[in-house]
């Protein structure tokens, strides 16, 4: 006999533990998705790449992006040989750059300390740079049939939504127990088999049909006993109150170019804004970015365009002002003109890019 699931009161008729997953892989073998360029293998640095690529990025975006980073760098190898510039070059454009130096970092630990192989299970991978509990669950489940519940954004909708499960997710104590209702609903047999399609359907289902508004209840192999939808409001699962605080930041960039098209970029301190990259030199207001300019310069200082380029926690305000100089002048003491045909290689932050695209 297996146990019904712990719903409240009103819920519709429990469905047995083991139906549901019954339910999720039937469905998954039907509708689930079968062509993602990381499905269909299990070694684990193909499966890790996929994953920290897809932590905060669409799938349509990480494809292109997942084919040139194995094509460079075939194995963890291969990416723990490379130089933190190379990576972060081949990052460009994706965002959240500390994924990339995490994911360099991480290739280096496993080469160090593992041998050049990922541990097998989510307790180990967890402490590896970048990889949270849920990403390792990932991995541990697809590559190793591991028992172990990945609980992203999409999986969170499935199941606060089938479940009933109206507490909020801002307090972690909340996010635990639905962690571990969610390990509750796991596949019980031939896990090897069971656990990687089991792992893809839940990621399947919040991605297809479980959305974020519009959900298509009327495919969902789970909505005979989903309670959100007997509610009637499943768009109002998870609950989750505490809000991101977004501030907004105005910052001029120092478009210096020379004759022949070299750009003065200077690389990013870390911590901050686009740590690590290449970037043209950043200035809190007008002023002082004239002031690093010679003053023979300034009447050929030419302002372009502000644009409003988005961040997570912060809308960041750009000022781009554009000026001609002889490759004798520096506009900063660190930092140097990086050739017409040197520049489009480097780590750009992705609105940089597109401005010196422009010129
Ligand atoms: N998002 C996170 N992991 C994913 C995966 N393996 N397939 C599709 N979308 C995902």
């Amino acid at each position: 006999m297996s146990r019904p699931l712990r719903q409240p009161a009103s819920s519709p008729p429990a469905l047995p533990v083991a139906d549901w997953s019954r339910r999720v892989l039937r469905w998954q073998a039907r509708h689930g998705r079968k062509d993602l360029p990381w499905q269909g293998t299990q070694d684990p640095y193909r499966v890790w790449l996929s994953e920290i690529m897809l932590q905060q990025t669409q799938v349509v975006t990480v494809r292109d992006y997942y084919a040139r980073f194995l094509q460079r760098f075939p194995d963890v190898r291969a990416l723990a040989a490379a130089s933190l510039d190379d990576v972060l070059a081949l990052w460009s454009g994706l965002g959240y750059y500390s994924r990339a130096r995490n994911l360099h970092g991480c290739a280096i630990q496993v080469m160090q300390v593992h041998g050049g192989e990922f541990p097998h299970t989510a307790l180990a991978l967890q402490t590896l740079p970048g990889i949270g509990p849920s990403t390792a669950a990932a991995i541990a489940s697809i590559c190793f049939g591991e028992r172990v519940a990945i609980l992203d954004g999409n999986v969170k909708r499935v199941l606060t939504r089938a479940l009933g499960f109206g507490a909020d997710l801002s307090v972690g104590a909340n996010e635990r127990s639905l962690w571990s209702q969610a390990t509750d609903l796991l596949p019980q047999r031939d896990l090897a088999r069971t656990m990687p399609r089991y792992t893809q359907a839940v990621m399947d289902l919040g991605a297809t049909v479980c959305l974020a508004r519009k959900p298509l209840c009327t495919t969902c192999p789970l909505a005979q006993s989903c309670v959100a939808l007997r509610e009637g409001r499943p768009e109002s699962y998870p609950v989750k109150t505490r809000k991101l605080k977004r501030s907004a930041q105005s910052l001029w960039l120092l478009w210096a170019q020379t004759r022949d098209g070299a750009v003065w970029l200077r690389q990013r301190p870390t911590p901050g804004v686009w740590a690590g990259l290449y970037c043209l030199e950043l200035f809190d207001s007008y002023e002082a970015l004239s002031a690093a300019v010679p003053e023979t310069y300034h009447d050929r200082l030419q302002e372009l365009p502000a644009f409003t380029h988005v961040l997570t926690h912060k809308d960041l305000h750009l000022h781009p002002v554009r000026v001609l100089l002889s490759a004798r002048t520096k506009p900063s003491q660190e930092g140097g003109w990086q050739a017409a045909d040197a520049w489009p290689g480097l780590g750009l932050p992705a609105p940089v890019r597109k401005l010196l695209q422009q010129g």
